[in-house]
């Protein structure tokens, strides 16, 4: 939707910002309303996620979910966002359709969060949330990164305050989708060691249901006196250790209009030049098909020499990309 944020998050954006897109570079509601229409007919897309930046900077993004929802009245459409903004539009959203939200949340503890996002902002991102669970988009869920010696000791207090909030919490393993290249092999904390740490106060049982293609690995929590008595799930999304690339049934459209065939893609395929001179719908369509039929397998994630032969990190870091 738009590449701009309203926070720094360490492992995301470079402390000064970025040099944000112009405005007339971005998708403007009719064409986002022709690329989804594009992609619900001719490529079989059958659930939309807005992401950002932060999405919700946008000041038509309850115009264009509403927009969407009008062509689309069964289509799942979630958002996600930092939460930052949420109070003010929970109600809106969802009264435009908005099917359901993610909110980003690292921490519970002001210092910690100011630390990581470089704002002090947390008591806006609990509104949002507060705000988002009375509108009714449920479920809603929670994500969290965990940062070594920052807030990797906070994750068993973001699972006991998830759980009795009825929010499905999901912990992402750090990916080398940063900014400023800072990311580190052996400074992430890994799926197994996220684990680990919940496991220090919980019982995390995996979830017998399918997992499909969803990047995250439930599990179903009890505490350990009361096994059988199950308080919710929690999410670990092994990015890193466990790339899930052979289920994954994803296409990114950047905020300019470009596609990406997958988070760690290099090679981008421009619409928007199409979009804005005249293409046809099958035109569009075929681009867009084509970028997806040269997704290359896993970027190189798979390798165990990742950052040397494997691994290349692109130059769009994840706020210009979309979570
Ligand atoms: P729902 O659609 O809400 O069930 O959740 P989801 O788990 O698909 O959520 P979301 O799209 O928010 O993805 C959660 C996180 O998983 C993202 O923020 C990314 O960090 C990671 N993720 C999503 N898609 C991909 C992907 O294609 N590749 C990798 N490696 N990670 C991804
Ligand atoms: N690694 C893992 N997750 C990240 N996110 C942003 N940057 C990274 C990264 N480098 C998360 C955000 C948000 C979602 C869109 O992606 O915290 O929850
Ligand atoms: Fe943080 Fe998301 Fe903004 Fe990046 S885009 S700085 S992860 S809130």
């Amino acid at each position: 939707m738009i590449d701009k944020c309203n926070l720094r998050c360490t492992y995301c954006m470079p402390a000064d910002g970025l040099a944000w897109l112009p405005r007339s570079r971005l998708l403007a509601l009719p064409e986002i309303l022709r690329l989804v229409r594009i992609g619900v007919r001719d490529l079989g897309v059958r659930e939309l996620r807005l992401t950002g930046g932060e999405p919700l900077v946008r000041a038509d993004l309850v115009d264009i979910v509403a927009g969407l929802r009008a062509e689309h009245p069964r289509l799942p459409i979630s958002l996600t966002t930092n939460g930052v903004g949420l109070e003010a539009k929970a109600r809106a959203l969802a009264e435009a359709g908005l099917t359901r939200l993610n909110v980003s949340l690292d921490t519970l503890h002001a210092g910690t969060f100011e630390k990581l996002t470089r704002r002090d902002h947390l008591d806006r991102v609990l509104a949002g949330i507060e705000a988002a669970d009375a509108a009714g988009l449920r479920p809603l869920k929670v994500n969290a990164v965990l940062m070594r010696g920052i807030n990797e000791d906070h994750a068993p207090e973001l699972l006991a305050w998830a759980l009795q909030r009825g929010y499905e919490l999901r912990f992402i393993e750090q990916m080398p989708l940063d900014a400023d290249h800072g990311w580190r092999r052996e400074d992430m904390v890994t799926a197994a060691e996220t684990r680990a740490l919940l496991e220090r106060t919980h019982r995390l049982a995996p979830d017998p249901r399918a997992r499909g293609g969803a990047p995250a690995e439930r599990f179903l929590v009890s505490l350990p006196g009361a096994p059988d008595r199950v308080l919710g799930a929690v999410g670990i999304i092994a990015s890193v250790t466990e790339p899930f690339c052979a289920d994954c049934r994803r296409t990114r459209i950047t905020a300019e209009g470009r596609v990406m065939s997958c988070l760690f893609s290099r090679e981008e395929t421009d619409l928007s030049a199409l979009l804005r001179s005249g293409g046809s719908d099958a035109e569009i369509a075929d681009r867009w098909r084509a970028a997806m039929w040269a997704k290359p397998r896993a970027h190189g994630m798979d390798h165990a020499g990742l950052g040397a032969d494997g691994f290349v990190q692109p130059d769009r870091p994840m706020s210009a990309i979309g979570g």
